[in-house]
């Protein structure tokens, strides 16, 4: 094929990301892939809105079929956000034998295994690299890089906004209101902050870590949160003078058999490398038994860094395209193990 077809679903932060970057890095990708990324179809809410990306009007629509059952689209690519209606959409690109690639880590977290399966019996792709940490390689870093180790123990800074306000609360003495407020207009926390502050956005990224660093199933009833709501001056400056940083930690844990993921505050002593991961920028440790320990680290969301991710997958899918290995080489999510997590 000369070119592949890619159909997105929202032009948003992240959506006009993948535009901007295919754009501009088109030269690159058709050296590399040996063909050329074409968008063909871009659905939307709301035709009149005024877009920050130039985009031809004939590519957007309101109508989902145009996207999903588009016959020379092959390769779908999911930003609008939300659960029912993106787990809808996705479920039909499959069925219409489509790979996917998402950035939704709140469908990801609640319905990956369900979303894989689909993939897998339509023998398509599914990859969601920018569901965890934005523009971090985490989860390639993961289920490929570090495949055939035994993965111990994995630690993450994964939600922006609370590290960010825990940041400016340490350093600056910033009040933790200020510091959310911040946040919000530098566009980092989501809509509702709360799933940010109340550490379900960092739950829901442990949830899709967990499941492939130990090849388990992970729900997200599994990973027990506490956020930062209600950490207060005090709290910091108190473990400051004691050598230690407090940051809002995602942690998984295997030993024995057992599985334990939590998010929660944490007092880190400043020689551990997440300590100095500063504002909003995110990281992730990963323990291995042979590696020893390894750490990613770079910013978990924006427009080009979140697209960064997308592409690499959508590359990804473009090389299982081509060399007809379609649908068995996604980010791995076919268990192997049964843990028992341990606050069940
Ligand atoms: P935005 O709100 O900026 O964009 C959403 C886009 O989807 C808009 O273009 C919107 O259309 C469209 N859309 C939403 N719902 C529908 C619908 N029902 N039908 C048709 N179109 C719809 O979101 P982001 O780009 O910030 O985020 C997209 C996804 O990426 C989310 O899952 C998010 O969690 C994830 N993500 C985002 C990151 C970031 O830095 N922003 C980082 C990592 C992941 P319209 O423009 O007409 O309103
Ligand atoms: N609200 C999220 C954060 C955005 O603060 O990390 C990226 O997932």
């Amino acid at each position: 094929k000369e070119k592949v077809s890619v159909g997105l679903l929202g032009l948003g932060v992240v959506g006009s990301g993948v535009i901007q970057l295919i754009n501009d890095h088109r030269e690159k990708l058709t050296h590399q892939l040996g063909c050329e990324v074409e968008v063909s179809k871009v659905l939307v809410k709301n035709l009149d809105k005024t877009r920050n990306i130039h985009i031809n009007g004939d590519l957007l629509t309101t109508n989902p079929s145009d996207v999903l059952d588009h016959p020379s689209i092959d390769i779908i690519v999911e930003v609008m956000g939300g659960i029912d209606q993106a787990k809808e959409y996705i479920l039909r690109a499959f069925n219409n034998k489509k790979h996917v690639v998402s950035a939704n880590k709140d469908l990801v977290a609640l319905h990956g295994p369900e979303l894989q399966e689909a993939a897998t019996k339509n023998r398509c792709d599914f990859y969601y690299e920018a569901s965890v940490a934005g523009g971090i390689p985490i989860l390639r870093g993961i289920s490929e890089g570090l495949s055939t180790d035994h993965i111990q123990r994995v630690m993450g800074i994964v939600n922006g906004t609370t590290n960010y306000i825990l940041t400016k609360m340490d350093e600056e003495g910033m009040s933790y209101e200020d510091a959310l407020l911040e946040a919000q207009r530098l566009g980092f926390a989501e809509a509702d902050p709360t799933s940010d502050v109340d550490g379900l956005d960092a739950a829901r990224k442990m949830a899709i870590l967990g499941r492939l660093a130990f090849s388990t199933p992970v729900e997200l009833s599994d990973v027990e949160v506490n956020g930062i709501r209600g950490i207060e001056l005090e709290d910091l400056r108190y473990g400051k003078q004691l050598g230690y940083t407090m940051k809002l930690i995602g942690f998984a844990n295997f030993n024995d058999q057992e599985l334990e993921v939590n998010v929660q505050p944490t007092l880190l002593s400043k020689n551990h490398p997440l300590s100095s991961v500063k504002n909003e920028y995110n990281a992730v440790y990963v323990y291995g038994e042979a590696v020893g320990e390894t750490m990613f680290y770079g910013p978990g969301a924006g427009s080009l860094p979140t697209a960064t991710a997308i592409l690499s997958d959508v590359s990804a899918a473009i090389k299982g395209l081509r060399l007809g290995v379609s649908g068995s080489q996604s980010n791995e999510m076919q268990f192997t193990k049964t843990l028992t997590p341990i606050n069940k």
